[in-house]
C-alpha cells in the first residue's frame, strides 16, 4: 500500500503541464485533533511503537495558502506570513524537502506560504497537527494542479497523511474526520505505521457528537518537546508494558465507541491521559508536565463524573485539560465549567470545540483569516 501511495505521489509529474506556474495557488483549511488512545514512542524515524486513536475537531483549525512565486525567485519556503524568522518555517521546511525529493516537479518552485490559526497562539494549544496537516495538503494539490494530474479522494488523503506524518506524527490523523486510526494492527482493517486511516465502521452515531472543551492551564511553551519525550521511550524501563496496554485500550475504546458507551470510553481516555504523564515522570530525566491547576480540575471533573455529569478529561505532553462529553451534557458541563473549572484556567481561557468533518478545500479568493 506504501509503495502504492508513492507511486501515485511520483505520477504527478508524469501528466506534465508547463509552466510558468506563477500565481498558481492552493489552499485547504485542516483541523487539529485529540488522542484517546495516545501514540508515545517511535521507530525508525517516524513510525509510531504502538497505535493510536484520535478524534478530529472542528473549530480548532489551521487555514494554508501556498502560491508559486515568481520565477526569479529562489526556490523553495523564504518565509511564512512574510516572516523569514516564523517559529514554524523549520517544520515546514522539514516536510516540505521531503515532497521536493518525493514529486521532483515541485522542485524548482519558489512558494509563499500565508497561515493562520483559528485558537488563539497564546492558548497553548499546538498548532503542528492542523498545521502540518494543511500544509501536506496544500503541497500535495499545489502538485497536482502543476501537472493537472486527477486526484482521487482516498488516494490523495492516504498520502497528504503520509506525508503530514513525516512532519509530525499525530497531524497524519488529522486529515479524517470522525475518528482516525494511525498504527498497523491486526484490530483496524486497512491499517498502516505510514498513514491514518478513518474508522468507517463500528461508530456509535451519537459518538460523532462528543464535545471537547480545552481548559488553557498553561500557556506556556513545553518544557518537553515531543520528540525528546518520545525519544525517552527507546529506553524506558516500562516501554514494552506501555506497548501491549495501548493495544487493550484500543480494544476497549473500539467496544466503547462501537456501543455509545461514554463511560468506558471515559474510563480509557483517562487512563491514558494518566499513563501519557506517568511515562514522562518515569523516565530519565523525569518530567512533570501537569501543574497544580491540572490536579485540581482533574479532582473537580472527577468529582463531577460522580455526581452524575458525563465528563471525562484527556491530556496531552502539555498541563492543558480536554474535556470529553457527549452533546447531551453540554448544559451541565458549561455550568462545571464556569462554576468550577474556568478560575483554575490562564486568563479564564476555555475552548469549546467538538468531533468534527476533517479537511476542507478552500476557494482560490477566500480570505484565511
Ligand atoms: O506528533 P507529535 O510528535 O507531536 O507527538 C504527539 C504525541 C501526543 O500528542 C502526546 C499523543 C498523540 O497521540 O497525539
Amino acid at each position: 500500500m506504501m509503495e502504492d501511495i508513492l507511486a501515485y505521489m511520483h505520477n504527478f509529474p508524469a501528466a506534465g503541464a508547463k509552466g510558468p506556474f506563477t500565481g498558481l495557488s492552493a489552499a485547504w483549511s485542516c483541523p487539529s485533533n485529540i488522542a484517546l488512545v495516545k501514540y508515545w514512542g517511535k521507530r525508525d524515524g517516524q513510525l509510531p511503537v504502538n497505535p493510536s486513536l484520535s478524534m478530529t475537531l472542528t473549530q480548532a483549525v489551521t487555514r494554508t495558502r501556498l502560491t508559486v512565486a515568481a520565477e526569479t525567485c529562489e526556490p523553495g519556503l523564504a518565509s511564512v506570513n512574510g516572516d523569514p524568522g516564523h517559529p514554524f518555517l523549520g517544520k515546514l521546511r522539514v516536510l516540505h524537502r521531503w515532497f521536493c525529493e518525493t514529486i521532483p516537479a515541485l522542485r524548482p518552485l519558489a512558494l509563499t506560504v500565508e497561515t493562520r490559526n483559528t485558537f488563539p497562539h497564546s492558548s497553548g494549544i499546538a498548532s503542528s497537527a492542523s498545521g502540518l496537516g494543511a500544509f501536506a495538503l496544500c503541497m500535495l494539490d499545489l502538485a497536482g494542479l502543476l501537472t493537472k494530474a486527477g486526484t482521487a479522494q482516498d488516494e490523495f488523503m492516504r498520502a497528504a497523511s503520509m506525508a503530514a506524518r513525516i512532519g509530525s506524527g499525530s497531524a497524519c490523523r488529522s486529515l479524517f474526520g470522525g475518528f482516525a486510526w494511525w498504527g498497523e494492527s491486526p484490530l483496524m482493517g486497512e491499517s498502516s505505521d505510514q498513514y491514518a486511516v478513518k474508522i468507517r465502521n463500528g461508530i456509535h452515531p451519537e459518538m460523532y457528537g462528543l464535545r471537547d472543551a480545552i481548559l488553557v492551564i498553561s500557556s506556556r511553551p513545553k518544557e518537553l518537546p515531543s520528540s525528546a519525550g518520545h525519544r525517552a521511550m527507546d529506553r524506558h524501563p516500562f516501554r514494552e508494558g506501555r506497548i501491549s496496554h495501548a493495544g487493550e485500550n484500543l480494544r476497549e475504546l473500539l467496544d466503547a465507541l462501537a456501543s455509545g458507551d461514554f463511560g468506558k470510553l471515559a474510563d480509557i481516555a483517562e487512563n491514558e491521559a494518566l499513563t501519557l504523564h506517568s511515562l514522562m515522570m518515569s523516565a530519565r530525566p523525569g518530567v512533570i508536565l501537569l501543574q497544580p491547576g491540572t490536579l485540581e480540575a482533574i479532582a473537580r471533573v472527577r468529582e463531577a463524573r460522580r455526581a452524575g455529569v458525563p465528563v471525562c478529561f484527556t491530556i496531552d505532553a502539555g498541563a492543558n485539560l480536554h474535556l470529553l462529553y457527549p452533546a447531551t451534557a453540554s448544559a451541565d458541563v458549561e455550568r462545571l465549567i464556569s462554576e468550577a473549572l474556568r478560575p483554575l484556567c490562564e486568563n479564564e481561557l476555555v475552548i469549546y470545540d467538538s468531533c468534527g468533518t476533517g479537511p476542507v478545500r478552500l476557494a482560490e479568493t477566500q480570505p484565511l483569516a
